[in-house]
């Protein structure tokens, strides 16, 4: 199976948090075939293909800088989220929210490399369990496609977000990233690598 199918497949059979959702298909799929969990699986076979590297892009673009507070939404099992903890260094804050506690079992089972501890918690993006304007830079990596109420998840992203703070996703265009300003009148603008700027919020 490829790491895309890995992936496609890895979705199922994973119960969500506080046990209010579980992700579910017509299909259901034997994971014991790769010797681990579908989050274990996800880890070590999809990870190192696509999302390492697109991660590294992404950090680039919303570049955390020291003393930072990062929210990764979506976290999964944390390959971005360890990237920012190490460029806000102990001086900052990073968590990682995630819907899916075996992603995050995964997550916490890593190694932290140095830099900000990192707190991982299980939640929805649809409604974060965090206080507003407490972040930096809020960064969403491959999560908004998975989230049922795309504009409510971002309506918490943008709420959780300090004023001056920024966000960061991937672009549509593959191996490229956006980077968004949160004004001072609320307003978020994309910034998308290197040229137009469109105002989303
Ligand atoms: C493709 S993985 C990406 C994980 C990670 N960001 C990465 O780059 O490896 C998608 C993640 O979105 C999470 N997810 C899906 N819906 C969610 C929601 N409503 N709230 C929070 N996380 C969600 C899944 O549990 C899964 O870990």
């Amino acid at each position: 199976m490829d790491p895309i199918e890995l992936y496609r497949h890895s979705s199922v059979n994973e119960t969500g948090p506080a046990g209010d959702r579980k992700m579910t298909t017509s299909q259901q799929v034997d994971h014991t075939i790769f010797g681990g969990t579908a989050a274990e699986n996800y880890e070590r076979y999809f990870v190192p293909v696509i999302p390492a590297p697109l991660a590294a892009n992404l950090i680039e673009t919303a570049v955390p800088r020291p003393g930072e507070h990062v929210l990764d939404v979506a976290c999964g099992t944390g390959v971005l989220t360890r990237l920012a903890a190490q460029r806000v260094s102990t001086a900052g804050r990073v968590v990682g929210v995630d819907l899916t506690r075996g992603m995050l079992d995964v997550a916490r089972s890593i190694p932290a490399p140095p830099g900000a501890s990192i707190e991982w918690r299980e939640g929805n993006a649809e409604g974060l369990p965090l206080p507003d304007e407490s972040f930096d830079l809020v960064l969403c990596h491959l999560g908004l496609m998975f989230v049922t109420d795309r504009s409510a998840a971002v309506r918490e992203m943008r709420r959780v977000l300090s004023c001056g703070g920024r966000a960061a996703r991937p672009a549509r265009t593959a191996g490229r990233s956006c980077r968004a300003t949160c004004s001072p009148n609320g307003r978020i603008m994309w910034i998308t690598a290197g040229s137009s700027t469109t105002s989303l919020w």
